[in-house]
């Protein structure tokens, strides 16, 4: 079964309106109207509105966290339902510096996940080992920690309705990718410990790669059978880069279709 890739932009704590609009027309320029791969871009809460307003209608928009909550009193969070109603299509949840800095739990990473598909977003769960859990043999069950966890509270077949990035933290701004054989080792444990779940579920799910993703690594790790495009931060915050990791997407899926 082919998966149609995503390419995905978190711009994190990056940019200012003027950049927004800046991207947009650029995106709006350079993107084709039809495009066999899809695009995501994460900006942070204040801009989405900007995005939603000036994006191309091939690009998606999604948020970089919601709150678990509803509503009420919850200073300073955002809620699915609101992310919802502004026109957001995706969210990303559990990213590592939310999981480091934020000291998120899996447990609450996963409410969000819930959350997020209570409104009808994509959640995009993000899971990833640190260097020293790598060094000591630990990347599966630390994976598969955070993902069991989003498994316990809704079960596998909600969890087929959002996308899971990998992104190994040692990988993360750091200029050193994982290899393509490193990602597709971890891409291909989650797809095979969904599957003892749920078959179909597991051959349908998104595994994006995000660590250092650029134009010059992105084909070989897109090429990898269990890698299903990628969740990119630096090289998201120019249109030029990012437009020559979707052409990467494209080349495959050209590929792959005409094969
Ligand atoms: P970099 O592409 O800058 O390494 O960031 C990856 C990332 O954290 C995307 O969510």
């Amino acid at each position: 079964m082919s998966r149609t890739p995503i390419i995905a932009g978190n711009w994190k704590m990056h940019g200012s309106l003027t950049f927004v609009k800046e991207m947009m027309s650029e995106l709006a320029t350079m993107l084709p109207a039809k495009i066999n791969y899809d695009v995501a871009v994460f900006p942070v809460y204040i801009h989405l509105h900007e995005v939603i307003n000036t994006k191309p209608e091939q690009v998606w928009c999604g948020a970089q966290n919601l709150s678990e909550y509803d509503d009420g009193a919850v200073t300073g969070e955002v809620s699915g339902k609101m992310l919802a109603d502004l026109g957001c299509d995706m969210v990303l949840v559990g990213h590592s510096e939310r999981r480091v800095k934020s000291r998120e739990s899996n447990a609450e990473v996963a409410k969000k996940f819930a959350q997020a598909l209570k409104y009808g977003l994509t959640p995009v769960l993000c899971v990833g080992e640190s260097l020293v859990e790598r060094q000591s043999n630990q990347t599966f069950a630390v994976v598969w920690a955070q993902i069991q966890a989003v498994l316990s509270l809704i079960g596998v077949e909600q969890l087929g309705h959002g996308v899971i990035a990998y992104e190994p933290v040692w990988a993360i701004g750091t200029g050193e990718t994982a290899t393509a054989e490193q990602a597709q080792e971890v891409h291909q444990f989650i797809r095979s410990q969904l599957a003892a779940k749920d078959v179909t579920m597991a051959r349908q799910i998104r595994l994006l790669y995000g660590g250092s993703c650029k134009g010059s690594n992105a084909f070989e790790l897109f090429s990898m059978p269990d890698v299903d495009g990628g969740l990119i931060g630096g090289a998201s915050l120019t249109a030029e880069d990012f437009m020559a990791i979707c052409r990467e997407a494209k080349k495959l899926m050209n590929e792959t279709q005409s094969s």
